[in-house]
């Protein structure tokens, strides 16, 4: 049985003053140990407060991106060890966002990837596909593409360790949510595509659905045999949506 996940990607959103108040609903709401695994991730410039809130909660800290370098002359980098020092469990990594808009390629994600991981970071790699792949049948192999390319660089042991996300660009802010099926056929091929390399490594990795997920159509995404939990985006900025999420989850 793999435990459900969510994590709320707070993207560039809220003040200090909101984000606090945000945690501090969030806490008192989720209690000490909740039903499935609960991450937020809110702007590396909140990370610090935002960590002395979640001391000791059911909630764990992740950040959106991390650099792939150590340390040195990487001008508005953060590195692994800086979010391991700040308190962070979980990073995201190759979300559509950096990759159309920052020109992150899988190259980089795979470095990225790599470099969580030596400092102890759980990654959580993004994947999905256009509209017009989508469109043009380009789905799967653009799919295959980014996981084959972190099997390659860090191995089945280490994807299977992180926690994927399935998000299709065309769902992303878009209140166009894929349908249960939508979203379930592509978790289905995601496992598939691991399993032929190490089908007990496929069968415990967590693969979670992001895309418009939202308070009312959360239950009916995880209810899918291969949805393990949602990476949910524009509804993690309200706390009793998301933590109707988190409880549709459990
Ligand atoms: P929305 O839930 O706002 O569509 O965002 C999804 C997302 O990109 C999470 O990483």
């Amino acid at each position: 049985m793999r435990r459900k996940f969510v994590a709320g990607n707070w993207k560039m959103n809220g003040s200090l003053e909101s984000a606090n108040a945000l945690v501090k609903a969030l806490v008192a709401s989720v209690g000490s140990s909740p039903a499935a695994d609960v991450v937020i991730c809110p702007p590396f410039i909140h990370l610090h407060s935002v960590a002395g809130l979640v001391k000791d909660s059911g909630i764990s800290l992740g950040a959106q991106n991390l650099s792939d370098q150590e340390a040195g002359a990487y001008t508005g980098e953060v590195s692994g060890a800086m979010l391991k020092d700040v308190g962070c469990e979980y990073v995201i990594i190759g979300h559509s966002e950096r990759r159309s808009l920052y020109g992150e390629d899988d190259a980089l994600v795979c470095k990225k990837f790599l470099h969580a991981r030596v400092h102890g970071l759980t990654p959580i790699l993004c994947v999905g596909e256009s509209l017009e792949e989508r469109e043009s049948g380009a789905m799967e192999a653009v799919i295959a593409s980014q996981i084959d390319a972190v099997l390659a660089a860090a191995g089945v042991e280490a994807l299977c360790d992180s926690v994927i996300a399935y998000e299709p660009v065309w769902a992303i802010g878009t209140g166009m949510t894929a349908t249960p099926e939508q979203a379930q056929e592509v978790h289905a091929f995601i496992r598939s595509r691991i399993a032929a390399v190490d089908a007990a490594a496929a069968a415990k990795v967590r693969i979670l659905y992001g895309g418009s997920a939202n308070a009312d159509n959360a239950a009916t995404l995880f209810a899918q045999p291969d949805i393990d939990g949602g990476l949910i985006g524009g509804a993690a900025l309200k706390a009793e949506d998301f933590v109707t999420i988190c409880e549709a989850a459990a």
